[in-house]
């Protein structure tokens, strides 16, 4: 497994895996990988020839109050869980490699589906998200990128992008890693106390009682949701930021469903400092 960490190198490797025929899979994170991460690579290792995984804490994405410096970072340990997976190459630039000692100008922005859910709580997020994104297919081009369900709404960004802006990639979007008791498996999952994880995992529990009303035939969606909101409310720990439904293509909220609509129940919860969001889309 190769490290690269400037964006020349990154352009020459490609170049020459490209005049080779080989098809490369991309697996962009921001680090601290685990089994979740993992499941991207296994998908991108089945589908092409060289998987590529960027390794970059990305500070468009991050708000003035967010967590970019406790973002927890671990190279060595994810450069070790690469090459355990067969990944080829990590591209781990600086920040300054990636957008130069003054930053960069250009923001991508993707309107509409940025506004709500995670998009309330912290604009620009998304921007940051689409640019460093773009920016990362502009460099390694690869022919398949590979995005965890669980962020949905940045999926639905990031798919919408590429379309727009003609970006050849096939974005491929892989089922959400859970832990053992339906905690979505998440890098921020670290922050969280012994106390605060043992209750996390009623927030999966919401959405399957949400699932399970849907499945009922229950259509009075502002109904499901206050109850489900009240009951996270009951206990202290936790404080909702959004409780929702919203249609799964352009993520705005359904109040009353239309007969065969497909829409995503999603939720973003703290506990203490630390956000976790989750997601279950009911067809
Ligand atoms: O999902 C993430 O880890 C990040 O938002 C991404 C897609 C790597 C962009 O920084």
């Amino acid at each position: 497994m190769i490290i690269i960490s400037t964006i020349h190198e990154m352009q020459a490797y490609v170049q020459v895996a490209r005049k080779s025929g080989a098809s490369i899979g991309l697996v962009p994170t921001m680090g601290y990988l685990h089994t979740g991460h993992g499941a991207l690579m296994e998908r991108a290792k089945n589908d092409n020839q060289r998987v590529i995984v960027s390794i970059f804490v990305n500070p468009l994405q991050f708000g003035p109050n967010e967590d970019l410096d406790r973002y927890p970072r671990d190279l060595p340990g994810d450069e070790r869980f690469c090459s355990e997976r067969g990944v080829d190459v990590v591209f781990a630039p600086t920040v300054t490699e990636m957008y130069g000692a003054d930053g960069a100008l250009t923001r991508i922005h993707v309107a509409t589906l940025g506004e709500h859910l995670c998009g309330a709580a912290s604009p620009g997020h998304f921007d940051g998200v689409a640019t460093v994104v773009a920016k990362l297919f502009h460099i390694i081009q690869p022919e398949r990128a590979y995005f965890g369900q669980k962020d949905f709404q940045q999926l639905s960004i990031v798919r919408r992008m590429v379309g727009d802006l003609s970006i050849p990639v096939d974005i491929v979007a892989v089922d959400t890693v859970r832990e053992a008791d339906g905690l979505a498996k998440s890098s921020r999952n670290a922050y969280l106390t012994p106390e605060q994880r043992k209750l996390a995992p009623r927030l999966r529990e919401a959405l399957l009682r949400l699932q399970a009303a849907w499945s009922r035939g229950e259509r009075d969606v502002p109904a499901m949701l206050a109850e489900e909101r009240a009951q996270l409310e009951a206990v202290p720990e936790f404080r909702v930021d959004y409780l929702t439904c919203v249609d799964s293509d352009r993520l705005q909220p359904v109040n009353t469903p239309a007969p065969g609509q497909s829409v995503v129940f999603a939720l973003a919860v703290f506990l203490g400092k630390t956000r976790l969001i989750d997601n279950l889309i009911v067809q």
